[in-house]
């Protein structure tokens, strides 16, 4: 293990305008945000931190198993699924194609947002978002319990074994529909009764069959209470009620965005979940079911890749997980390890938006965010919650991995990361009233030799760094 208090500059080129982002640049463009690590990097923040550069903010991805805070004057706003611009009055707010849509959760966070006076009449929803069904969340739940069964019968020991951690809002079975395409269904279809009703009739059918197969497999004492059989009138009256309150601003979104983007104007498509989720090129199997990253930016909203102009990069001072699988930087192995992540929980409010559920916490991981640089193209980058790692005496941060006694590269498999150790650097930490810095000059020198450090190993320049969740607790770098 090395000491390291280095404070020189990055090694990559800053990119044109990097953290000043002026409108001229933005124009016709579109900007991508999307998360680095496991989720949680502070997307929300950075997305209604832009938006007023922007004439448009798109979701493009994911769906309620989302959850994105925005602290705006000391109020919390939690958005699922709506994207986090809705929070400025007159952004247009598209919740695109590449989204699925649970009807009934964004109906509440709908009238949640209007009660607390948000402005909706800018919202549209894509006619070719599919609908999380009641089936889909049923068959999450069933399939994690199976998986807990199953699991432990493999290892043989009795405990439960590590199912995937789903945020069991239907998303991975409403994603496999999709690709299924005859029992799928889409926000267009809740359109048209008639057509929709005979559609219903038959998804119900073998909806009723698969999952009460499952159902019949797992062991009694570990089944839901009720066994899932779906009466197609009964789903069908649900379907119109949803039509009732969220027909008027479904539409043909791409058709929309694409005259967006030739006008000129600005789009910003703000990502969910984050790059080491990604169906493709995250830690498999332990992944979301959506491609998360900038390269499926262009196809869930439906614009040309040639129109995203820059792709900025979100990460935290340190790693954070939710859910199962592996990860390398994790404090965990000792009293003082867990100590040491339960206080940075505690700091960073580490728990889920949307299921409440406490994130494992870890130091970290370079490597990894390296990789996520490259596979999205990042232009910039912005450090999020620097000031909770504030008070430390010494921080430390994984720059590297060995396998089999070798260096090696980062590699977004669950096989891979089991064999691999994970190199550590020990920097000194930093104290000061770092949440209270504007500048970067403002902030501690040991603060800035990280962010130098992190440079450097991410290969990507630091456009912002985030020392609070307000808006207002944000460096501007190069300002
Ligand atoms: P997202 O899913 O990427 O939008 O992130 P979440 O909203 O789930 O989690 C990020 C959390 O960190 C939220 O509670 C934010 O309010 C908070 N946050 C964002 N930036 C900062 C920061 O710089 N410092 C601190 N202390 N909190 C932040
Ligand atoms: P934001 O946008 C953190 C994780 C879940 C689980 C895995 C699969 O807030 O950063 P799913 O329900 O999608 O099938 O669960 O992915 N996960 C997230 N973790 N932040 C998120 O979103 C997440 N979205 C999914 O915890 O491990
Ligand atoms: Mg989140």
């Amino acid at each position: 293990m090395t000491t390291t208090t280095s404070t020189s500059g990055p090694t990559s080129a800053p990119m044109p305008n990097a953290g000043s982002f002026p409108r001229a640049f933005l124009q016709g463009r579109a900007t991508v945000v999307v998360g680095l690590q496991w989720g949680d990097e502070g997307k929300g923040k950075i997305v209604h931190y832009l938006t007023p550069l922007h004439d448009a903010v798109v979701r493009y991805n994911g769906g309620a198993n989302a959850g994105h805070s925005v602290v705006v004057g000391g109020e919390r706003f939690a958005l699922h699924l709506i994207p986090s611009g809705i929070l400025h009055k007159g952004k247009r707010a598209i919740i695109g194609n590449g989204v699925v849509v649970d009807p009934a959760w964004l109906i509440g966070e709908i009238d949640k947002l209007s009660a607390r006076g948000v402005d909706m009449s800018n919202l549209r929803i894509s006619s070719r978002a599919h609908v999380v069904m009641p089936w889909h969340k049923d068959e999450d739940d069933l399939r994690e319990r199976l998986l807990r069964v199953e699991s432990a019968a493999v290892t043989g020991d009795g405990k439960g074994g590590e199912p995937i951690g789903t945020t069991k809002r239907g998303i991975g079975p409403c994603y496999a529909d999709k690709h299924q395409r005859a029992t799928a269904v889409r926000m267009g279809d809740l359109l048209d009764e008639a057509a929709l009703r005979s559609k219903v009739r038959m998804i119900a059918k073998i909806k009723t069959a698969t999952l009460g197969a499952l159902f019949d497999a797992l062991p009694s004492a570990e089944r839901p209470e009720v066994r899932p059989v779906y009466d197609a009138e009964v789903v069908v009256r649900s379907c119109v009620e949803w039509a009732k309150r969220l027909g008027a601003m479904v539409g043909d979104t791409s058709v929309e965005l694409l005259r967006m983007v030739e006008e000129g104007k600005s789009i910003l498509l703000e990502g969910a979940n984050a790059t080491l989720l990604d169906v493709d090129h995250g830690t498999y199997p332990f992944v979301t079911s959506s491609s998360t990253v900038a390269l499926g930016a262009p196809t869930g909203a439906g614009i040309p890749m040639q129109s995203v102009g820059r792709v900025l990069g979100i990460m935290k001072a340190y790693s954070t997980r939710v859910g199962g699988g592996p990860m390398a930087t994790e404090l965990i192995a000792t009293e003082a390890d867990r100590a040491l992540a339960h206080h940075i929980r505690e700091r960073g409010r580490e728990y889920g938006t949307t299921t409440g559920r406490p994130r494992r916490v870890g130091w970290l991981d370079l490597p990894a965010v390296r990789y996520a640089v490259r596979l999205n193209g990042v232009t910039e980058v912005a450090v999020m919650l620097l000031d909770v790692l504030e008070g430390m005496q010494q921080i430390r941060v994984c720059t590297g991995y060995t396998v089999n006694g070798k260096p090696a590269e980062f590699e977004p498999d669950a096989g891979w990361m089991s064999r691999a150790t994970p190199n550590f650097e020990t920097l000194e930490g930093f104290s000061g009233e770092v949440s209270k810095a504007r500048t970067l000059s403002e902030l501690p020198k040991e603060a800035r030799a990280y962010i130098s450090l992190i440079e450097r190993h991410v290969g990507a320049k630091v456009a912002i760094v985030s020392v609070g969740p307000d808006k207002d607790q944000t460096i501007r770098v190069g300002e």
